[in-house]
C-alpha cells in the first residue's frame, strides 16, 4: 500500500510579465554569473497581453526535478536552470500548512523534488523576450512556495543567473538593473525607478514581424560583441552612463521628448554595436527599418516625438506612443503601410488592448486598404505598401509585476498528481 504521508502535493502559481529595454543590456562581463558591462533600464509591459504564468509544486512523491514549458517536458539540466534551482533552494525556509496538515522543514528542500510548468500568453517563437518572463517566473513562484524570506532585489539577482534580462521583469512599471561591482554578483540586481501607474499615458505598439532568418541568440550575439567590438567599450563606458542619468530624469518628468530621444537613440546604437561585431550581426530587416523611416519622418513632420522606438535581437518593432490618441494615429499609419492578408480580419491583425483600434475609429474596418495615406508623404508618388511583412500588432501599455494567483483552477498542474493539466 503506498504510503499516505507520501501522498500531498504543495503547489503555488504565479504570472510575471515581459519587460523592453529602453537603454539596452549587451555584454557580459562574467558569463557564468551573468553580469553586464552596462546599466540597463526598461519598461514592463502589461501581463494582461504579454506575461508567462508557472506552478511549481512540491512533493514527497517526486523522484526528480522536471519542467514542462507550454506544455512540453523541457530539461532542467542547463547551467542557468542549475544556478536559479540552488540559489532559491539554499534560502528555503520553514513552511506549514495547517489545511493541508503539511510541514516542511527548511533543511528537507534539500531532497524534496519540484514539479514545474510554464505557459506564454503569447507566442514563444515571436522572439518577445519569453525567457525574461520566464525566468522572473520561475524565480519567483520558487521562492514564495520554499518561503525564501528575500526582498524583491535579491530575488533579482538569482532571476538574473537565468537570464539577464529577467531581473527587470521582478517589478512593474519603470526598472533599472545595476551592473554593479561585486566580483559575486551581489550588487548586480534591478530595482524600480516608478511603478506604472507614474506614467499612465504611454501606449505601446508591438510590430511582430515575420521573418525566415533563425536569429544569434542574445546570449551568442552579445559574447560576439564583447569579443570583437571596439564600439560596445565605447558604448558600455563613456554612453551608457550619461544616457541612464538621462533616462531616469526624462522618466522621472515624464518628458516624452528626451524618453523617446533617448530610446530611439539606444536601439540603433544597439544595432550599430551588433553590426560593428565580426562576423556582424543583423538583427533588424527590411521591414524594421522601414518601420523606423515611417517613425521619424512622422517625428520630424510634427515638430516632437509623437512616437518611440526600440528593437531587440529580432526584427520586432516596440513602439511607444505618447498617449492614445497617438497611438490610433500611429496603428492607422501602420495599418496603410503594413496592411493585413486578405483572409486575416483587422480582429485577429490588431491583439491585445482593442480600445485603441475603437477610439482611432478602426474597429470593425472592413477595407483597411481603403485608409487614406498619412499627411507625412507629400510627393504625388503612391506610396507603397507591404501587405503581409507584418504578422500581427500587439497594443499594451506599461504595466505591474509578478503577482500570486491563489485561485487553482488558474494552476497548471494537477493538484493530485502534481502533473501538468
Ligand atoms: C537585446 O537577457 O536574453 O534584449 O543574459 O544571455 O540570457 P542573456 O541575454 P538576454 O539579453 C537581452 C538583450 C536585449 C536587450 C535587453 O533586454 O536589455
Amino acid at each position: 500500500m503506498a504510503d499516505e504521508s507520501q501522498k500531498w502535493v504543495l503547489m503555488v502559481t504565479a504570472q510575471t510579465p515581459t519587460n523592453i529595454a529602453v537603454i539596452k543590456y549587451w555584454g557580459k562581463r562574467d558569463e557564468t554569473l551573468i553580469l553586464p558591462v552596462n546599466d540597463s533600464i526598461s519598461v514592463t509591459l502589461d501581463p494582461e497581453h504579454l506575461c508567462t504564468t508557472t506552478t511549481v509544486a512540491v512533493s514527497p512523491s517526486f523522484d526528480k526535478d522536471r519542467m514542462w514549458l507550454n506544455g512540453k517536458e523541457i530539461s532542467l539540466s542547463g547551467g542557468r536552470f542549475q544556478s536559479c534551482l540552488r540559489e532559491i533552494r539554499c534560502r528555503a525556509g520553514d513552511v506549514e500548512d495547517e489545511k493541508k496538515g503539511i510541514k516542511i522543514a527548511k533543511k528537507d528542500w534539500e531532497k524534496l523534488h519540484v514539479h514545474i510548468a510554464s505557459y506564454n500568453n503569447f507566442p514563444t517563437a515571436a522572439g518577445l523576450a519569453s525567457s525574461a518572463a520566464g525566468l522572473a517566473c520561475l524565480v519567483f513562484s520558487l521562492a514564495k512556495l520554499m518561503n525564501v524570506k528575500e526582498d524583491h532585489g535579491k530575488l533579482s539577482a538569482i532571476a538574473r543567473q537565468g537570464s539577464g534580462s529577467a531581473c527587470r521583469s521582478l517589478y512593474g512599471g519603470f526598472v533599472k538593473w545595476i551592473m554593479g561591482k561585486d566580483e559575486k554578483g551581489s550588487d548586480s540586481i534591478a530595482v524600480q525607478l516608478a511603478d506604472e501607474k507614474h506614467w499612465d499615458d504611454l501606449v505601446i505598439v508591438i510590430a511582430v514581424v515575420s521573418s525566415r532568418q533563425k536569429e544569434t541568440s542574445s546570449t551568442t550575439g552579445m559574447r560576439e560583441t564583447v569579443e570583437t567590438s571596439m564600439l560596445l567599450q565605447h558604448r558600455a563606458k563613456e554612453v551608457v552612463p550619461k544616457r541612464i542619468l538621462q533616462m531616469e530624469e526624462a522618466i522621472r518628468n515624464r518628458d516624452f521628448a528626451s524618453f523617446a530621444h533617448l530610446t530611439c537613440a539606444d536601439s540603433n546604437q544597439f544595432h550599430a554595436v551588433c553590426l560593428d561585431t565580426c562576423p556582424p550581426i543583423f538583427y533588424m530587416n527590411d521591414t524594421s527599418h522601414r518601420i523606423i523611416s515611417i517613425v521619424e519622418k512622422w517625428n520630424r513632420s510634427e515638430g516632437t516625438p509623437q512616437v518611440a522606438y526600440t528593437f531587440d535581437a529580432g526584427p520586432n518593432a516596440v513602439m511607444i506612443a505618447r498617449n492614445r490618441k497617438v497611438a490610433g494615429v500611429l496603428l492607422q499609419k501602420l495599418l496603410f503601410y503594413f496592411p493585413p492578408q486578405p483572409d486575416t480580419d483587422l480582429n485577429s491583425y490588431v491583439i491585445g488592448d482593442k480600445s485603441i483600434l475603437k477610439d482611432a475609429g478602426l474597429e470593425g474596418m472592413k477595407d483597411v486598404e481603403a485608409l487614406p495615406p498619412p499627411p507625412e508623404i507629400k510627393d504625388n508618388i503612391p506610396a507603397q505598401k507591404y501587405k503581409g511583412d507584418v504578422s500581427y500588432f500587439i497594443c499594451t501599455r506599461p504595466g505591474k509585476g509578478p503577482v500570486l494567483l491563489s485561485d487553482e483552477s488558474q494552476a497548471l498542474l494537477n493538484p493530485e498528481s502534481g502533473l501538468p493539466k
